[in-house]
């Protein structure tokens, strides 16, 4: 049948337009142009010069000069797949979001999973935080969940990303490690930012070094809000639970593996999904409300914690499941851009200082990363719903306004293209906002020890022993020894034994104080005080 396609795969009724040998294509250039021989050069004579006549050269060579785009400022190694999402059908009753509410419904998604701090080209079993980002692509617009495997993050405010990052990325003058939490800066960054502690406990334990991304829970970390047909808010935290259950590799298994084979994730994700072992997640919802986030002892807009499931369990909303691979890398898994702020009707945004800056930041980023305004025209991009809009022309542009009206108001009637709709439309949440502008850090966010503690404490003994074991190995790379006594001043704050672990791994000469605390630990919490962590 190929045969009987032109080079763009269009039929010319049973003629054979372009072909070569047989049922090949004609290869082209990109206007189209049938080549005769590519392989070598148009020289004046078998010896040269290469004439400057030669536009099918030119053509190559300047595509090829091209090929490379900035590669994410995090994240910027990762792997994609696509699938679907099921409703359970379920929360109605607290959101008005078309893709949850009839149950068994089948919404297209695509998912990015990835690690933080390496490189595009880096091994995929560094010790690091992955990303969960899932783009939905419903019938009323795309909702991005751009989550992480880990439930809490390293800072409580936007202001602190780009030191946190550049921190944790290679150096500026070195140019490494390139995937590594083990460097100076890094744990410098670390040791005079106290509310990193928490989620240095989860990179330090095995969920850092997961054993595919098919064995990892997600999670939105912030508090989101849902919104119902009413207009009533209710909060949301979302959580990933993988039907595979939660598996880690140790550390020397990480090593090996990742000089055996560092594209061992996404080689693992490939080949699960052409096997037809397809990976499944369910979608889970902590609900709560106002009253809750006012009594609940940390503040529920500080994403360095989260709410213990024993306080606010989570309700099963969902189901997803990925059975079908990119067919191409490029054009999906690099092109995509996911975004918090792309929600739909039915969700919304808390005051989460972190979730603010990141609704700035990711628009911003791909403005620069995929050329220009127009990437929601790429495929992976576009919404599978009607766009309708004024916004037109800039680089690329592909899907400019039909018609004569290209404003609104118009006196154009049916003609005068889309009108906004009062009911159908997303509604910000209607919250009623005072304060003085003042550029400070809620007290509500100071209380940096009791859940890294909590979480340390819910640990089995030997995964205690691999927190402690990782700790020591990655601050044994740090060289500043002042830089390793502050990081165990912080850990007198979690667990003394921990502490003592680590100190002596380290061979520290001296026990340093513990850190200045604003809040004291709260050091009654038990193993039994339970965290988000999924039974298998
Ligand atoms: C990617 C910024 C916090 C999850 C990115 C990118 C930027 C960014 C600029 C690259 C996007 C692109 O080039 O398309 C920020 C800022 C943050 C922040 C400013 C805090 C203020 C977080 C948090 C999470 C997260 C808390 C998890 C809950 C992700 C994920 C990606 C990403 C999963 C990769 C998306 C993909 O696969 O394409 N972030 N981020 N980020 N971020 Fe964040």
């Amino acid at each position: 049948d190929d045969a009987k396609k032109n080079a763009h795969g269009e039929s010319k009724g049973g003629e054979t337009h372009q072909t070569a040998q047989g049922n090949v294509p004609v290869l082209t250039t990109q206007q189209g142009v049938p080549v005769a021989e590519d392989q070598n050069s148009l020289k004046a004579g078998p010896r040269g010069p290469t004439l400057l006549e030669d536009f099918q050269l030119r053509e190559k060579i300047f595509h090829f000069d091209h090929e490379r785009i900035p590669e994410r400022v995090v994240h910027a190694r990762g792997y994609g797949a696509h699938g679907f999402f099921e409703s359970y059908g379920n929360v109605a009753d607290v959101t008005r979001a078309d893709v949850l509410q009839r149950k068994g419904e089948k919404t297209p998604v695509f998912v990015r999973f990835s690690t933080v701090a390496g490189n595009k080209g880096s091994a995929d079993l560094a010790r690091d935080v992955r990303g969960f980002a899932v783009k939905f692509y419903t019938r009323e617009g795309n909702w991005d969940l751009v989550g992480n495997n880990i439930p809490v993050f390293f800072i409580q405010d936007a202001m602190k990303f780009p030191d946190m990052v550049h921190a944790f990325k290679d150096e500026p003058d070195s140019g490494f490690p390139q995937a590594a939490t083990a460097h100076d800066n890094a744990w410098d960054f670390i040791s005079l930012t106290p509310e990193a502690m928490h989620m240095v406990m989860w990179v330090m334990s095995n969920r850092a070094i997961p054993r595919s991304f098919r064995f990892m829970e997600g999670f939105g970390v912030h508090t989101f809000r849902f919104v119902n047909a009413q207009g009533k808010s209710t909060f949301v935290k979302f959580h990933w639970k993988p039907k595979q259950g939660l598996q880690s590799v140790v550390w020397n298994e990480a090593v090996k593996i990742n000089g055996a084979d560092p594209d061992f994730h996404r080689r693992d994700l490939w080949n699960a999904i052409e096997a037809g072992d397809l990976p499944e997640w369910e979608l889970g919802v902590q609900l709560f409300d106002e009253e809750f986030a006012k009594k609940f002892e940390f503040d529920v807009l500080d994403a360095t914690k989260l709410i213990p499931e024993e306080q606010v369990p989570v309700k099963l909303i969902g189901r997803m499941v990925l059975d079908r691979r990119v067919d191409n890398f490029f054009a999906e898994t690099e092109q995509v851009a996911f975004c918090t702020q792309n929600v739909v009707p039915g969700i919304g945004f808390s005051n989460d200082p972190l979730l603010q800056g990141r609704n700035f930041s990711y628009l911003d980023t791909q403005l620069k990363r995929l050329g220009g305004p127009n990437f929601t025209h790429i495929p992976i991009n576009a919404p599978k719903c009607p766009v309708m809009n004024f916004q037109q022309d800039g680089h690329m542009a592909m899907r400019n306004p039909k018609g004569r009206a290209n404003y609104e108001p118009n006196s154009w009637g049916a003609e005068g293209g889309p009108r906004e709709s009062p009911e159908k439309g997303f509604k910000s949440v209607s919250e009623p906002v005072e304060g003085a502008k003042v550029r400070v850090r809620s007290e509500t966010f100071s209380d940096h020890y009791s859940q890294a503690r909590q979480f340390y404490i819910s640990q089995t003994p030997i995964e205690q022993t691999h927190i402690a074991n990782a700790l020591v190995f990655e601050l044994s790379k740090v060289q500043t020894v002042a830089i390793r006594a502050r990081i165990v001043s912080h850990l007198l704050n979690i667990d003394a034994a921990l502490a003592d672990a680590v100190a002596e791994g380290l061979r520290l000469k001296e026990m340093p104080k513990p850190a200045p605390a604003a809040k004291p630990t709260r050091r009654d919490l038990k193993p039994s005080d339970k965290l988000s962590i999924i039974k298998n």
